[in-house]
């Protein structure tokens, strides 16, 4: 049975890390600040107080940080044991992934395995899995990726980074266009109820029904915070670009979220601000 290190306990990795240790994985858990590893601990996971401590006598190390300055930290502090594998699931970049393999000796593997879904998917063990990496590598990682959903193999290293861009400027451009389409509701008069049931009917439809509530109250839970939206689409307008890019237009508006304070709050809540309302 695989002996598996979780490193990074935010909302995303708390709840991998619990689904795993439910699924009766061995696993050893870390986050940098204390005190988020509680739902881990209670389902059977095993909290290090460091990364060095975690990765100990562990032959699969996962990486749920929120970026590709976290995963770099990490990594590069590492002492995995020779034959280990590193599943790097952050949202990060192609490029990024291929310097966490500079960073790594060559007898520790490594394959991208971005996920699609959030953390109620993460929960449950629904996520949808881009993997990245040489086919052998993949196949040692499967069987515990398979806890947390379903793996999709994209092809070399940094591939599941790359398609995980790539979904990404679908659902994140789509929570833009739906707050640029509540602000013409407004300016033309529309009222919420006509604005979403007609909504209902177009590609935003789900989003938009999904996000409702949340955009219209307190935009909480925070599920996904802005600064990682902006962050995604920074790293996706970089890879796009003309300047005149979609994802120019999302990054520069997400951007603009976050030099009005919402960072750490919900994605929702910068789709309101766009909204205008
Ligand atoms: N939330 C979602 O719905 C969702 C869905 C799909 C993919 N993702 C991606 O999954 C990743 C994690 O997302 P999340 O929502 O779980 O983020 P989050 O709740 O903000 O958690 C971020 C994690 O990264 C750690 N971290 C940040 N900087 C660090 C550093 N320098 N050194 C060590 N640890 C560091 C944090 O530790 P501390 O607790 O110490 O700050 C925390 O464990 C991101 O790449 C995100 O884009 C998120």
């Amino acid at each position: 049975m695989n002996r598996v290190a979780f490193l990074g306990l935010g909302r995303m990795g708390a709840a991998m890390a619990t689904r795993l240790a439910q699924s009766g994985v061995d696993i050893s858990a870390w986050n940098r600040t204390a005190g988020r590893g509680e739902a881990a601990a209670a389902a059977g996971a095993v909290i290090a107080k460091t990364p060095q401590s975690a990765v100990a006598g562990r032959d699969l190390i996962i990486t749920m940080l929120s970026d590709e300055r976290a995963v770099a930290e990490v990594v590069g502090r590492l002492a995995a044991e020779p034959g280990a594998t590193v599943i790097e699931m952050s949202t990060i970049s192609p490029d990024a992934v291929r310097q966490v393999r500079s960073m790594l000796p060559a007898e520790v593997g490594l394959i991208d395995a971005p996920v699609l879904g959030g953390v109620a998917q993460a929960a449950t063990g629904t996520l949808h899995i881009f993997a990245g990496g040489e086919p052998h590598v993949v196949d040692r990682c499967e069987p515990v990726l398979s806890q947390l959903g379903t793996v999709q193999r994209c092809g070399a290293l940094g591939s599941g980074a790359a398609v995980k861009l790539v979904v990404n400027l679908a659902n994140i451009s789509s929570m833009v266009v739906l707050g640029e389409a509540l602000r013409l509701a407004g300016a033309l008069g529309v009222d919420p109820d006509t604005a979403f049931g007609a909504l209902a009917r177009t590609a935003l439809g789900s989003l938009a029904q999904g996000m409702r509530s949340r955009i219209e109250t307190a935009c909480v839970p925070v599920m996904f915070r802005t600064a990682l939206a902006e962050e995604s689409a920074r790293l996706i307008a970089s890879a796009d670009g003309p300047a005149d890019s979609v994802a120019m237009a999302v990054h520069l508006q997400l951007r603009s979220a976050i030099e009005a304070g919402l960072a750490d709050q919900d994605v929702s809540a910068a789709i309101r601000k766009m909204a205008g309302s």
